[in-house]
């Protein structure tokens, strides 16, 4: 019994690993964030129907809020929830990436350069 828990524990180690690495080979370095305002030109419905219903559209006062109490390591951590693609190309800081300080549709829909310019 002991074995087998052990056995199942590597194998979801494994699993998570592989994942991992499977995921970060597939970032494609061409598609770049743009911002939730750059898709509202097209998707105008979508675009304001979001800002306007979704909590999320405004993740980021949250941060704001809280963002004097903090240090930049605890900073950090808020980032990737409340940010859009922080740590994959997208969400830097509010000084140089202030277009992607909320969570936006690249969150879910993924980086849109590349569909933009399509
Ligand atoms: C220049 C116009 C334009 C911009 C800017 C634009 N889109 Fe689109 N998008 C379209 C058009 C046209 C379609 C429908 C054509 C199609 O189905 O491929 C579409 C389709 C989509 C779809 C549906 C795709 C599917 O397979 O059904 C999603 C999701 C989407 N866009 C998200 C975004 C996001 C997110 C952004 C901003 C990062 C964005 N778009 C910016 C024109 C645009
Ligand atoms: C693992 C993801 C995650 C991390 C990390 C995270 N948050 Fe959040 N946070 C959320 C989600 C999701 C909500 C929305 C919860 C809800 O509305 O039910 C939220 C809500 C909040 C709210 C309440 C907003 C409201 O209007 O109700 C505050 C304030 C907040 N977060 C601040 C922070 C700060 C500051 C940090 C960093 C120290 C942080 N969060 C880290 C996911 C996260
Ligand atoms: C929380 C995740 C999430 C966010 C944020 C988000 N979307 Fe979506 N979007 C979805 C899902 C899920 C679908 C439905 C996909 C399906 O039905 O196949 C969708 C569908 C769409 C479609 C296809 C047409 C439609 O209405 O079904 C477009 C276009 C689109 N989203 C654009 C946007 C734009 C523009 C934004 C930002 C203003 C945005 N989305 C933000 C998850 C999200």
């Amino acid at each position: 019994m002991l074995l087998f828990k052990k056995c199942l524990l590597s194998a979801l180690f494994l699993a998570f690993i592989q994942l991992f690495f499977v995921q970060a080979g597939n970032a494609d370095n061409t598609k770049t964030y743009i911002g939730s305002k750059n898709c509202a030109p097209c998707h105008e419905e979508q675009y304001n129907s979001f800002i306007k219903h979704s909590k999320k559209a405004h993740s980021w006062n949250s941060v704001a809020i809280m963002k004097p109490k903090l240090k930049e390591h605890e900073l950090q951590k808020c980032y990737e929830c409340h940010t859009t693609g922080y740590n994959k190309g997208g969400f830097k800081s509010i000084e140089t990436t202030p277009e992607l300080a909320d969570v936006g549709c690249e969150t879910c829909h993924g980086p849109g350069s590349e569909h933009a310019e399509n």
